[in-house]
């Protein structure tokens, strides 16, 4: 067994919600894919933010405005340095979702057409699934899945089959939400680009769990959620190439996304801020930048390094339970979302009964019904591992695991 790469007791520490008492007992948060906690840095940067620097931001003349725009733009920096991307790419949004409606409606209902093809996977998020299927239904395109193997992993044989004429986008998860399998990303954007093909990846279970590096990387668009990162819910992040963005039209109008507005049209703003209309959410920005800080001096080759050792750990143990069985590969393609079901028992049943012990997981379809399809259930309990999770968490899961089993067999 691999020694954890950081002390998850003290990080654990760093996180105020983790102290609370869930049914008489300590609390055991394994739902951080759904959305993390929050460490007290990034608590004190949104109250601070409303304390001292309360405006609105790239509009004041005044002090507070000015402190208020510095902030918001030294968390697009911050954002920007933490997965290696040009800070003029970098476009705050709400969460995820709308990072993949933004290129779904600005980009490719814009370009697509009844001769070309979207692909995506059969294992994606409604987020990434979705937004395409409208656009299939606004263009007259065509959209095809990339199948998921047994082994829950992409069939690449498949996807380079697909990736050719007339598939113009490719829109794929880094990492699985269900299986946490981490998808061969720099991979499918070289297949895809050989071909011309513009490639939109949802990195809502990577950047907050492994380095991300996006000129590495080489997609053409990113999007993630700062809420599943230590950050604030309300602000997520699209990171487009500059070039295409400049090409793009804007997604929303309005306010502060103009240049010039007379009565007959407008002229738009440069980029990024030309998809940012109307006020942003500057103090989940400022909870943002605290949350990237907090990662970086973390390091997120720990952060990874944690995942996956403990992953590896909770993987052994839940193999030995009778009648267990649990979706997704193992080893070092996943990381650290452990989705199962136990024979006889529905998902509901086993995180209703785990909430008792103060075990907090998700169960249902987790907003993925055709993966739910593909593996021939209708839901699954799941637990998610973050940077603060500990063996004893693991165990508890394994010991409320076992309560389950003792309830239903009786
Ligand atoms: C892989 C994946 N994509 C997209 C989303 C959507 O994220 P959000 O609700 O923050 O937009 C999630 C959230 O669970 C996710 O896990």
């Amino acid at each position: 067994m691999s020694a954890l790469a950081l002390d998850a007791e003290r990080v654990r520490l760093d996180f105020p919600i983790l102290a609370e008492r869930v049914n008489g007992h300590r609390l055991v948060y394994l739902d951080s894919a759904a959305s993390s906690q929050k460490p007290e840095v990034v608590i004190e940067a949104v109250s601070d933010y409303y304390r001292h620097a309360n405006a609105n931001v790239h509009r004041g003349v005044h002090a507070l405005g000015e402190r208020a725009t510095e902030l918001f733009e030294s968390a697009r920096t911050a954002v920007a340095g933490l997965v290696s991307a040009d800070p003029r790419g970098v476009v705050f949004v709400r969460n995820t979702t709308e990072g993949i409606n933004l290129v779904a409606q600005a980009f490719a209902r814009e370009r697509l057409g009844p001769a070309d093809r979207i692909v995506c996977s059969e294992m994606e998020h409604h987020s990434n699934l979705v937004p395409w299927q409208r656009v299939r239904d606004q263009t007259g395109c065509q959209l095809a899945y990339i199948p998921v193997t047994p082994a829950g992993e992409l069939d690449l044989e498949a996807a380079e089959a697909l990736l050719r004429p007339p598939t113009r986008l490719l829109s794929v998860a880094h990492v699985s939400n269900v299986l946490g399998t981490i998808n061969p990303v720099r991979e499918l954007v070289r297949m895809a680009h050989r071909e011309g093909i513009t490639v939109c990846v949802d990195g809502a279970q990577a950047v907050p769990h492994m380095p991300v590096d996006l000129g590495e990387l080489d997609a053409d668009f990113y999007a993630f959620s700062g809420h599943k990162m230590c950050g604030p819910t309300g602000i997520g992040v699209l990171v487009g190439r500059p070039q295409l963005l400049e090409e793009m039209p804007p997604f929303l109008t309005g306010g502060s996304m103009i240049s010039v507005v007379t009565l007959e049209r407008t002229t738009w703003d440069e980029i990024p801020h030309k998809f940012e209309a109307g006020t942003p959410d500057i103090g989940g920005a400022a909870g943002l930048r605290a949350a990237v800080s907090y990662l970086e001096s973390t390091g997120m080759e720990a952060v990874q390094g944690h995942g996956a050792a403990l992953s590896d750990y909770a993987i052994e143990a839940l193999s030995e339970v009778p009648g267990l069985t649990r979706y997704g590969p193992s080893g070092a393609n996943q990381l650290g979302i452990l989705s199962f079901n136990l024979s006889g028992v529905h998902p509901h049943d086993v995180g209703t009964v785990l909430d008792r012990y103060g075990v907090a997981v998700r169960a249902g379809h987790h907003c993925c019904q055709p993966l739910m399809r593909r593996l021939g259930v209708a839901a699954t309990a799941r637990a998610s591992l973050y940077l603060y999770n500990t063996r004893e968490d693991v165990d508890t899961l394994l010991e409320a695991i076992g309560e389950v089993r003792r309830i239903f067999s009786d």
